[in-house]
């Protein structure tokens, strides 16, 4: 029997249907960008408010598109971590209710889990054990993974996720919200040498990241120091393009080479890579590049499942079979975690 899977942690609220066999049967994702935009970042309770509104519809057509009955499903899963605290409740709330009204076993999903799980899913051969890297809106963090549910944390960024710094030096180029796909699109026509920016913590050992210093280095390259408005800076397409291009150089540069260096250590087979900035063209390439240079398998979670979405909530399906199933007094875990 097919179960539901629910993700609302910080602005999608969106909802799937999964066969037990792992097909997607029905999926539905509102996205809330056009209400964040004008504030140039999420809202937490904007973003609450937004799901409190969609959250039935989006089950309801899901349920619709897969043809599926709330008495057919075989569970109900949600993500109840990590993400914004209002957010992750509506979807908490509204799965605690499903499961009542429906009779059906509730199961919890960690979000960061489930990015990566969308790799597993594009793939036709186990991928673990591996090393998997999560760059997201909130997370740049690698992992050495023996299951789809047994992640050991290696490090991660210790100020800006990398997506966060996208979106940055997006609003710092009046460029929208979020940054990251048109900072992506303009750096296409740029030339990535045309700044050096920094390459932050490349050399030291280990596995943190740091992006807050590139931000800063791309925000005095755009206006002066004392310039706090940026909405007036007046530059041209190409020098708006070079930037973005320098940039994306650096985040990537530091990914690939962290990256690299977990697979190498761990002796992995494979590298995973999942969330939002996964969708990014140059990050793509270049850690296709080194898997080829350096003999291990790479898979990147396809285009549609990097942001975010329900479909890679199938992970619940790994933790029914480990009949890990989730209490009716299920709390959120809210934050950034590891
Ligand atoms: O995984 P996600 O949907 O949400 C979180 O869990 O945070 O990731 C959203 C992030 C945003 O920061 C967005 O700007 C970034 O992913 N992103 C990209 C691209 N597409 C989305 N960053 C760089 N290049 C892209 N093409
Ligand atoms: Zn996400």
């Amino acid at each position: 029997m097919p179960i539901l899977t629910i993700e609302s942690t910080c602005d999608e609220t969106a909802a799937a249907v999964i066969s037990d066999d792992g097909n997607v049967l029905g999926d539905c994702v509102a996205t809330q960008e056009t209400l964040h935009e004008r504030f140039g970042g999420v809202v937490p309770e904007v973003a609450a408010r937004a799901h409190v509104e969609r959250i039935l519809p989006v089950i309801d057509t899901a349920l619709q598109k897969a043809g599926v009955r709330g008495a057919d499903l075989d569970a109900i899963a949600v993500a109840d971590r990590p993400g914004l605290a209002g957010s992750l409740l509506v979807g908490v709330v509204a799965a605690k209710t499903l499961a009542v009204a429906w009779k059906k076993p509730l199961v919890a999903i960690n979000h960061l889990h489930a990015h990566l799980y969308a790799c597993q899913m594009a793939s036709d051969v186990s991928v673990y054990p591996c090393i998997g890297l999560v760059v997201s809106g909130g997370h740049t963090s690698l992992y050495h993974c023996t299951s789809p549910l047994d992640l050991e944390y290696l490090g991660g960024t210790i100020d800006d996720a990398a997506g966060e710094a996208f979106d940055k030096v997006g609003a710092m180029l009046n460029l929208g919200f979020p940054g990251g796909p048109a900072v992506s699109r303009l750096a296409a026509q740029g030339d990535p040498k045309a700044h050096a920016y920094p390459r932050s913590m490349l050399k030291e050992p280990g596995y943190r990241f740091s992006f807050s210093g590139l931000k800063t280095a791309v925000r005095y390259s755009i206006a002066p120091p004392g310039v706090k408005d940026f909405s007036n800076i007046q530059l041209s397409d190409q020098a708006k393009a070079d930037i973005c291009a320098s940039f994306q150089a650096a985040v990537v540069d530091v990914l690939v080479a962290k990256s690299v260096r977990a697979v190498k250590a761990y002796d992995a087979g494979h590298l995973i890579v999942g969330g939002g900035v996964a969708a990014n063209p140059v990050l793509r390439t270049g850690l296709q590049t080194a898997a080829e240079k350096n003999g291990f398998d790479l898979v990147i979670a396809p285009m549609n499942l990097c942001t975010d979405n329900a479909v890679m909530g199938a992970i619940a399906l790994e933790k029914i079979r480990r009949g890990q199933f989730a209490p009716l007094d299920l709390d959120i875990t809210a934050g950034l975690q590891r």
